[in-house]
């Protein structure tokens, strides 16, 4: 709500400069107008991912029960019958059963819970975490580089839901490079103010920890990336539970209270940089 109030100042803030500026520079009042668009845009995405995750929240623990019955009953049947053909079956339920419960899982992923994590995290330790565990998955065709700032204030975070954010964008940097490349993970620290805010619609002006992870791949298919954070949006082809890397993401950065920033240009690679506030003094 106090988030809410926030975009809605900034929008009064950027009609009042509007209509003081109308006479003066033309490209102020263009990054007003263009930041006002941006505050509707996120809003709208935003209250979108709420309803997705109501909806995937209310389904999937259904869903994971029924899956789970299936499955438990497909075993039975496989481990009691000598038939050929009915033990292939049992297995194909099984396998289909697998591939349910992963996109169950990831619906689940989705849902808002409504708290902001409270533990004071220090990025620079879960990036260093991630890294570890990422490393041995990258083919030796793909460099991880890690440029960490030092002395970084903690920020109010859940490790686990940060370690996921790392994988996810790692993940897709390695699968978008053909061929030999690089990702680079850097953190680093950021005081904002107003006037820095005005390209994003959840950007506020404070001081941030900056997670930033980009690739030296072909950069994201302009047209996916307009949709880039919607589930189920992938370039990928014949997967039926891509696509939810990037929602999941969204959903993480913004129980953090944070944004994302995107850049990417065909040819150039991408950047994703998230936004993390620094942890106030009431964090535990
Ligand atoms: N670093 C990147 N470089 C190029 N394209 C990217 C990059 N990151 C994301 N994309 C594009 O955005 C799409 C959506 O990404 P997202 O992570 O949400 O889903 P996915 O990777 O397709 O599937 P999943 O993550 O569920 O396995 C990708 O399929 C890809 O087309
Ligand atoms: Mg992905």
């Amino acid at each position: 709500m106090e988030h809410i109030e926030h975009q809605i100042s900034k929008v009064k803030a950027g009609l009042e400069i509007l209509s003081h500026t109308i006479d003066g520079s033309l490209t102020e009042v263009k990054a007003h107008m263009d930041s006002v668009g941006h505050i509707l845009a996120e809003y709208t995405h935003d209250r979108k991912m709420e309803s997705i995750g109501l909806m995937a929240g209310g389904v999937a623990h259904d869903f994971k029960n029924f899956i789970h019955i299936i499955a438990v009953n497909a075993g039975s049947i496989k481990d009691s019958t000598e038939n050929a053909r009915n033990v292939r079956r049992c297995r194909q339920i099984t396998a289909v059963c697998r591939k349910a419960s992963d996109l169950v899982e990831h619906m689940m992923n989705l849902t808002e819970t409504g708290e902001l994590p409270t533990k004071k995290v220090d990025l620079n330790v879960e990036v260093k975490k991630g890294v570890t565990l990422l490393q041995d998955a990258l083919p030796e065709r793909i460099r991880l580089e890690t440029v960490f700032s030092e002395d970084m204030s903690s920020i109010a975070g859940d490790p686990t839901q940060i370690c996921q954010v790392i994988s996810n964008l790692v993940n897709n940097g390695r699968e978008a490079i053909e061929g030999e490349g690089v990702i680079s993970i850097t953190t680093g620290e950021v005081i904002l103010e107003a006037c820095d805010c005005l390209k994003h619609g959840n950007a506020r002006p404070g001081e941030f920890a900056v997670l930033t992870v980009s690739d030296s791949g072909p950069g994201i298919p302009p047209e996916i990336l307009p949709k880039i954070y919607d589930p189920f949006v992938s370039g990928k082809k014949g997967n039926g539970n891509a696509g939810f890397g990037l929602a999941i993401v969204y959903t993480i950065v913004r129980r953090h209270n944070g944004w994302i920033d995107v850049e990417s240009k065909e040819g150039m690679g991408a950047r994703f940089s998230v936004y993390f506030p620094i942890a106030q003094g009431e964090s535990e």
